[in-house]
């Protein structure tokens, strides 16, 4: 299959910065393709220092023929980082377009009120009609972990500016950008097992299989499709699979995101399979962040060391097609 046969229009341009993760690394230097908060801005009284925490908030800004996109992807575990790391950044969220929720957990909707409020304008907000559903957690520990989504609300939604858009299929929401809408999951390792995760629909309980998880592709003109895959409950091989039948791509550049390898229970022979496979797409660039575990990037790092890029809090990347394309001398 070639771009022309592509579902997704191709895009020009795409930045990604990350304003929300549980890793920050002040030491590492910036690359070619990745400018970071470096150690002299974290030491400068006037900036102030970025924060870390459990959840994952991503800026996308997607360009096609000078016209800029600005997609929320995610908000965090608590509005208060993600609106800090934002003002360091400098990153003006009253320019956001649209918003999208990848699912349910509270690592990934927690600060969503208030980052719609700091936007400040009617937003568009894309989430699955499932991730509103009463969820539970009940621990093997005993830990109380009960009712987990509790304060993702519609009304609070609206009540802060977002205005719902409920999606079960794919939804092309800007130039070259898709939400995936549900995942299709084959692979047998990736086969996931709610352990004490129950969701009640319509008054039924049922084991939660997390269906409204969904992932943001982006198709950037002459490299292929990026891939924003949040916390990986549906298997981040299945959702690249998935990214290339519903856009019509076959070629993915890069995979970013929440791996979701980084639990008590997941085997070493699992992180094997999954990094033997990643290794199969070919893919430039490869981001385990969030929940992907330290085993997993260690994996990633040592297998695929070219691929592999470390991206924390701060860390901002960009992809320009053209530049892309004269590299490679196409
Ligand atoms: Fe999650
Ligand atoms: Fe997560």
């Amino acid at each position: 299959m070639t771009d022309i046969d592509a579902v997704l229009q191709p895009c020009d341009r795409v930045r990604i910065s990350v304003l929300d993760e549980n890793y920050i690394d002040m030491l590492m230097p910036d690359t070619k393709s990745v400018k970071r908060m470096g150690m002299s801005r974290h030491f400068d009284a006037r900036s102030g220092t970025p924060l870390a925490e459990n959840g994952i908030a991503l800026l996308i800004e997607v360009e096609l023929r000078g016209r800029v996109s600005r997609i929320l992807l995610d908000a965090g575990l608590t509005s208060g980082v993600v609106l800090h790391n934002a003002a360091l950044l400098g990153i003006d969220l009253a320019e956001v377009d649209h918003v999208v929720l990848s699912h349910g957990h509270p690592d990934h909707f927690g600060g969503i009120d208030g980052v719609l409020r700091a936007i400040g304008h009617p937003v568009p907000v894309v989430v699955h009609p499932e991730a509103f559903d009463p969820r539970y957690i009940n621990h093997p520990s005993g830990d109380i972990m009960r009712f987990i989504n509790l304060n993702l609300t519609k009304d609070s939604l609206e009540a802060a500016g977002g205005r719902l858009v409920l999606n079960r299929a794919p939804l092309t929401i800007a130039p070259g950008v898709m939400v995936s809408g549900p995942i299709r999951r084959t692979v047998d390792f990736e086969e996931d097992k709610p352990r004490g995760r129950v969701v009640v629909r319509d008054g039924e309980v049922i084991p939660d299989p997390i269906g409204d998880y969904q992932s943001l592709i982006i198709h950037l003109r002459g490299s292929g499709l990026i891939v924003l895959d949040m916390c990986g409950h549906a298997g981040v091989i299945n959702s690249l699979l998935h990214a290339r039948e519903i856009s019509g791509v076959e070629q993915i550049y890069a995979l970013m995101g929440g791996f979701h390898l980084g639990h008590a229970g997941v085997t070493q022979r699992t992180v094997d399979l999954t990094v033997d496979r990643l290794a199969e797409f070919g893919m430039q660039h490869i981001s385990p962040m969030h929940c992907s575990g330290m085993r997993t990037q260690m994996a990633v790092a040592t297998s695929l060391p070219d691929a592999f890029v470390h991206m924390t809090v701060g860390s901002v990347i960009s992809y320009d097609a053209d530049a892309l394309l004269a590299a490679t001398g196409s």
